[in-house]
Parts: structure tokens; sequence; C-alpha cells
């Protein structure tokens, strides 16, 4: 597949976090689509093993005894031919157009914080798709303290502070394992990605979607983030399925 649309012909993405379930499934399925990835890491050597096993086609299956309880990663083999997949630092990822936040919502800031002033004024998007609200095995996604904004992209909007970066949030309800090189595992079963925040990032957010063959759900401006933050205060499980079914019945699924 190649970019079809301009508005992300020749954008470069990468993504913190990137050597995890979202960060890898999602590598692979940006450059199946054509696009520039930088698929970063605290250390480089291991995002660097995986991206050797996509590129030379044979997917990557995370070992069980690194997976996290839940499930790991699981890319299936796939051609990789003209893939522009490569691996970077935490650092490096402060050169893309696209900063993708794919690390734990409680060390997301701690990471970003380090390439802030790499960012700044440099008229970036960032992409956050931490989920403060899930709770994972390991112990994180307990939630914001309430004195603070009750999402995550307005949290780290407020600490980055700056003016020239576009904020949006996506993919939070979307399961790793259905993000598939091709498109939807099962697009019967759900094919909308939810994406919010600031114009210009969503519309570049949107393009992103639709190139791994997926279809965005706009909701709104950053001023609609604690609303649909997923099982936030705001949005209990019970209206994130109402608001899945009723995306589903407006897409004729
Ligand atoms: N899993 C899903 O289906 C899903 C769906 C939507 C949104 N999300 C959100 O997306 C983010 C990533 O989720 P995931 O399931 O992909 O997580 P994951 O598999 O646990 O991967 C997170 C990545 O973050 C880095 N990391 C781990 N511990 C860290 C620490 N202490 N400090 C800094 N970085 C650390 C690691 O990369 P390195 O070791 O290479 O640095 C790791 O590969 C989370 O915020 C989650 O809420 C997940």
């Amino acid at each position: 597949m190649q970019p079809t649309c301009n508005i992300i012909a020749g954008l470069t993405i990468a993504i913190l976090g990137g050597t995890g379930r979202m960060g890898v499934h999602l590598s692979a399925a940006w450059a199946n689509a054509g696009l520039d990835v930088t698929m970063c890491s605290r250390r480089v050597h291991k995002a660097q093993a995986i991206i050797d096993e996509l590129l030379a086609g044979r997917g990557y299956l995370q070992p069980r005894e690194e997976a996290l309880e839940g499930g790991g990663i699981m890319v299936p083999p796939h051609d990789a031919s003209g893939w522009k997949l490569k691996a970077g630092t935490v650092e490096d990822a402060a050169k893309a157009d696209v900063i993708v936040l794919g690390v734990m919502y409680e060390k997301q800031w701690e990471q970003l914080g380090t390439i802030a002033e790499l960012i700044r004024g440099k008229g970036k998007i960032i992409l956050d798709m931490t989920n403060p609200w899930i709770p994972r095995p390991d112990g994180y996604g307990q939630g914001i303290p309430p004195e603070m904004p009750q999402a995550a992209v307005l949290v780290h909007q407020g600490r980055l502070g700056d003016s020239t970066t576009r904020w949006v949030a996506a993919y939070k309800h979307v399961l790793w394992a259905l993000i598939l090189p091709d498109g939807p595992k099962s697009p019967q079963n759900g094919d909308g990605v939810e994406v919010y925040g600031e114009p210009t990032a969503v519309e570049v957010v949107s393009a992103l979607i639709r190139a791994h063959g997926w279809r965005p759900v706009p909701r709104g401006g950053l001023e609609v983030a604690e609303e649909y933050e997923l099982f936030g205060p705001r949005r209990p499980a019970q209206q994130v399925f109402a608001d899945a079914a009723a995306d589903m019945l407006s897409a004729g699924r």
C-alpha cells in the first residue's frame, strides 16, 4: 500500500514505546501503508530485533515469557518489501513530524519530558493513545488524580506547554491484536477509531487511520477529551459500548 492522501505523503512518524503491543502492531500497519515509521525504544537493540523479524517478512510473535498476561505482540508474517521502518532512540522521536505516545500513561511524561526541549516550538503533531483508566496486570492504569484534567491528552498538553504543538487523541479503544498490516482483523466487529483534538492534527491522524484500512470516527476538539476518555470519570463502560454500537449502526456494519 502507498499513502494516497497528500496530507500525509512524506510525513515521518515516531512511536514512543514503539516496542509495545500497540507500537509494534501500528508500526507494521503504517509501514505497510507506505509511511516512514521509527519504532522508538529506551533500548534501540530491542526495537531493532523486532524490526529485523518484521522486515524479513516473518511478522513478530512476542515470546510468551515477555508478554503481559492477556496477550502479547502477534503480527502475522507479511511481505515487508519497501517498508520504511527503522529503530530509534527516545531522542530520535523528536525528529519526526508526528510523535505517537505509546508508553503506559504513568510513565509517558517521564519519557516525553526528556525530549520536551527538542519538541517545543517545532510545530509537531502529538498523538496520545494512553489510557490512564484501563487497569493493567502490571499495576498501571490507576487513573488521573482528580485535581488534574481528566484526560491524558490534556495532562500531556499542559505539561509540554507549547503553543506550536498540535494535540490529538486516538486508538484508545482499539485492541492491539486487531491491528494487522492489511487492516482490521475482523471489520464486521469494528473498524472505527475514535479521534479528537486540534483540527489539523485530527485531519492528519484521520488520514493515518484510513491509510492502514480503518475508519476514523471524529468526536470533536480537545474540549471533548474528558467526555471521551475511555472509562474515565465522565465515560463509564456502558457509555463506551453504547457509543461503539451506535457507531457500527451508523456505519452500516
Ligand atoms: N494494548 C492495547 O490494546 C491498547 C489500546 C489502546 C491504547 N493503549 C495504550 O497504549 C499504550 C501502550 O500500551 P501497550 O499495551 O502497547 O503497552 P506495552 O505492550 O506494555 O508497551 C509499552 C512500551 O512502553 C515502554 N515501557 C515499558 N515500561 C516502561 C517504563 N517503566 N518507562 C518508560 N517506558 C516503558 C516499553 O518500550 P521500551 O522498553 O522499548 O522502551 C514498552 O514496550 C498504553 O498507554 C495503553 O494504555 C493500549
